[in-house]
């Protein structure tokens, strides 16, 4: 069988499960034969192994019953770097990237700073921040213990010189407040949980489910900030698209000023940021 044919076969199997076929088919390509992304356009008249129309078979049926295709392909890009993902473990998601640039235009040249990525999963966001301000001193905190393995793996992969800690946000205390705090926590509510999509459902509940109202992680973060952050310092947090104005009501109401909303690409509210009095 052809590449192409192959193509076709992978598009009309996922037609009905998922938004982007085409997509997807090309990923699966790669994955099983290792064909530079490059070189796939003039490929298509290639034969594939039978190693690897079986791989493709079997990663298809995964697919079909719901896995994720990064948890399939096992890595995924953010910000142009490469993250391991897998079960247990959040799949950074390209929204995010408008929290890194936020923090990258803010931080400047001045990069003698610190900074404090809570929540932090598979360290997509501190790392991709570590990675383009490398004078930035960068603390990744994780609770969940198989999204801290990939977290350390993902420090190794992109050679980061930042630190992992594993520990629960609500216990720990960090011997210094930080310049910046960024964070992306679990901001599902209850009524939404229920409702999400076969594939997010099989991401771990622990990084989804943010309280009954879903915000439980922003409740504590603005009300005991000094801990984590300077006086002066700036907090950013990632949103859900509808919980802008009560978001940035707790942080006006907790020593915070200066508190703006950001919208991502597609024109939702994305990231709430803040100044600590
Ligand atoms: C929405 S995910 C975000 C992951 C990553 N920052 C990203 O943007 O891709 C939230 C993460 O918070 C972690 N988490 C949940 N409760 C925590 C807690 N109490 N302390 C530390 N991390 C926690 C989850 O395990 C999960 O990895």
């Amino acid at each position: 069988m052809t590449i192409k044919e192959q193509k076709e076969i992978i598009i009309t199997e996922l037609q009905s499960i998922s938004e982007s076929p085409i997509l997807e088919a090309t990923e699966l390509i790669i994955f099983a034969t290792d064909l530079d992304r490059s070189k796939i356009l003039y490929s298509q008249n290639e034969q594939l192994s039978s190693a690897e129309q079986r791989l493709i078979k079997k990663c298809v049926a995964k697919r079909k019953k719901g896995v994720p295709l990064q948890y399939i392909l096992g890595e995924w890009e953010f910000y142009s770097l490469p993250f391991k993902v897998g079960k247990g473990v959040l799949i950074p998601r390209a929204d995010s990237e408008l929290l890194v640039d936020l923090v990258l235009e803010e931080v400047g040249c001045d990069e003698q700073k610190t900074l404090l990525d809570l929540c932090s999963g598979s360290g997509a966001l501190g790392i991709a921040v570590a990675k383009n301000a490398p004078n930035l001193t960068v603390t990744l905190v994780e609770k969940s213990r198989k999204a801290f393995r990939y977290l350390k793996e993902n420090i190794s992969l992109n050679k980061s010189k930042a630190k992992a800690v594993r520990a629960d946000i609500f216990k720990w205390k960090p011997k210094e407040p930080s310049d910046i705090v960024i964070c992306n926590p679990p901001y599902i509510t209850k009524d939404e949980m229920s409702k999400l999509q076969k594939e997010v459902k099989m991401e771990p509940t622990a990084a989804l489910f943010g309280g009954k109202d879903g915000l439980k992680f922003y409740r504590y973060l603005s009300g005991n900030a000094p801990k984590f952050l300077k006086s002066g310092g700036k907090m950013y947090v990632e949103i859900g698209y509808k919980q802008a104005s009560e978001v940035k009501a707790l942080f006006e109401s907790s020593g915070f000023e200066q508190v703006e909303v950001f919208k991502d690409l597609s024109g939702n509210d994305r990231v709430v940021s803040a100044a600590l009095k």
